[in-house]
C-alpha cells in the first residue's frame, strides 16, 4: 500500500478545470481518491490551512496545488509546507523545483537552461532582480526583446521592446509589482522623504526576464500533457499584438504543423520530471519554439475546449474523439508516473 497526501488550497480547491470557457471549478478530489484507491494508494486529504505538522510523512507521495503570487502571501505559506515536506522525506509530485517555477518565470528560465536539447533553447533569457540591474547591462541585452515580469499570467507583464527607449520603459514596468493605492501611497511617502532629504522607497525591485523575440508569429499552441495523453489548441495573437496568451482566440487545427508541435512537446516532456505539463509552443513555419512550461496548477482550458486528444503510441499519434473526465485523466497520469518511478527504482 502506498501513502499519498492531497493538499487542497485554502478555499478547499485542488487545481481547477473549466466546465465552460467562462466557468471554473475545482477538480473533484473524491474522483481522484476513488481512482487512486483502485491502484493501492491510501489517500489522505488535507488543506494548506489545516496542515498537521505532527505527522510523519516520510515516503508519502504528495499531490499539491499552488496559487498566484499575490504579494507573496499564501504562496509563500505553501512554499514553507512543501519544502518542509521534502526535507522530511515526502515525495512531491511534481518535484519542489517545479513549484518554485509556478508563476515564476525567473525560475522557469533557469530550469530551461538545464534541458539537454538545444531545440528548447531558441529562446535565451537573462534573469534580473531589479530595474537598475537591467539598466546597468542594457547595452548587452538583445533587441528586439521580450521583457516579462517573473509573475503574471495571460500575458500581463509581458512587453515587447524594439528600441533602447522601449526597453527602458518595459524594464521599469516589469520590475514594478506595486500598483493602485499602495503605489500612490509610496509616491506620497517618497515626496516626504525627498523633502526630508532621505532616501526614497524603491518600487522597481521585482525580478523579471529579458529574452529574444521570435519574430513573425501569428499565435502559439497550448499543449497539455497528462502521461501519454496530449491536448492541443492553437491560440491566435490578440489583435495587433505579438501575444497569444489571454487572447481567448482558440482555433482547432490538425495539420502537419500540429504533429510537429506534438512531437516537439513529447521530446520536451522527456526533459521534465512530472506526470503532467502545460507547454506554450510557437511554430514559425520552420521550427517549434518553447515559450513556457508549467507543471503545477495550470488551467485545463485546452482539455475542456477540445473535443478530441492525441495519444502517443510507438511514435505515432492516435486521435481519440469525445470529451474526457479531467479527474480520470489526471489520476491515470499519476498512477502511470508512480508505477514507472517504482519500476526504475527496482531495476
Ligand atoms: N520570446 C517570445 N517571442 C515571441 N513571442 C513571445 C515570446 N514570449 C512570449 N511570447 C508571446 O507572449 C505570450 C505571453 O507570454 P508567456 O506565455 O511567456 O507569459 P504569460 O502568458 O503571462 O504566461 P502564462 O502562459 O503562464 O499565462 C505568449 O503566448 C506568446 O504569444
Ligand atoms: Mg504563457
Amino acid at each position: 500500500m502506498r501513502s499519498l497526501l492531497i493538499i487542497q488550497d485554502m478555499r478547499g480547491w485542488f487545481w481547477k478545470t473549466y466546465p465552460t470557457p467562462n466557468q471554473t471549478k475545482s477538480l473533484d478530489t473524491r474522483i481522484i481518491v476513488t481512482e487512486l484507491a483502485k491502484c493501492d494508494f491510501e489517500v489522505q486529504l488535507t488543506r494548506y490551512d489545516r496542515f498537521d505538522f505532527s505527522k510523519n510523512y516520510t515516503g508519502h507521495y504528495v499531490l499539491y496545488g499552488s496559487s498566484e503570487d499575490y504579494l507573496g502571501g499564501s504562496k509563500s505559506y505553501m512554499d514553507d509546507i512543501l519544502l518542509w515536506l521534502e526535507l522530511h522525506g515526502a515525495i512531491l509530485i511534481p518535484n519542489y523545483k517545479y513549484f518554485r517555477a509556478h508563476h515564476n518565470k525567473v525560475m522557469m528560465e533557469l530550469l530551461r537552461q538545464d534541458f539537454s536539447g538545444a531545440e528548447f533553447k531558441t529562446i535565451q533569457s537573462t534573469v534580473l532582480p531589479s530595474a537598475s540591474s537591467g539598466q546597468a547591462i542594457q547595452a548587452r541585452l538583445p533587441l528586439p526583446a521580450v521583457i516579462k515580469s517573473a509573475s503574471g499570467a495571460g500575458s500581463t507583464g509581458v512587453y515587447l521592446a524594439r528600441t533602447a527607449r522601449d526597453m527602458q520603459i518595459a524594464i521599469r514596468k516589469a520590475s514594478c509589482q506595486v500598483s493602485g493605492f499602495p503605489y500612490t501611497w509610496i509616491q506620497l511617502h517618497n515626496l516626504l522623504q525627498f523633502l526630508k532629504r532621505k532616501a526614497p522607497l524603491y518600487v522597481n525591485n521585482s525580478k523579471y526576464v529579458v529574452q529574444n523575440l521570435i519574430p513573425g508569429l501569428a499565435g502559439d499552441y497550448k499543449v497539455l500533457i497528462f502521461g501519454q495523453r496530449y491536448f492541443a489548441l492553437y491560440r491566435l495573437n490578440r489583435t495587433n499584438d505579438f501575444r497569444a496568451s489571454g487572447s481567448g482566440r482558440f482555433v482547432d487545427r490538425e495539420d502537419p504543423e500540429l504533429f510537429q508541435v506534438l512531437d516537439f512537446a513529447r521530446r520536451c516532456h522527456q526533459e521534465i520530471d512530472s506526470p503532467f505539463v502545460s507547454l506554450d509552443i510557437a511554430h514559425d513555419g520552420q521550427q517549434a519554439h518553447l515559450i513556457e512550461f508549467q507543471c503545477v496548477s495550470f488551467g485545463f482550458k485546452a482539455m475542456s475546449l477540445s473535443d478530441h486528444h492525441y495519444v502517443s503510441t510507438t511514435g505515432h499519434w492516435q486521435r481519440l474523439d469525445g470529451p474526457v473526465v479531467p479527474e480520470l485523466i489526471f489520476s491515470q497520469a499519476i498512477m502511470d508516473y508512480v508505477a514507472a518511478r517504482d519500476a526504475s527504482r527496482i531495476c
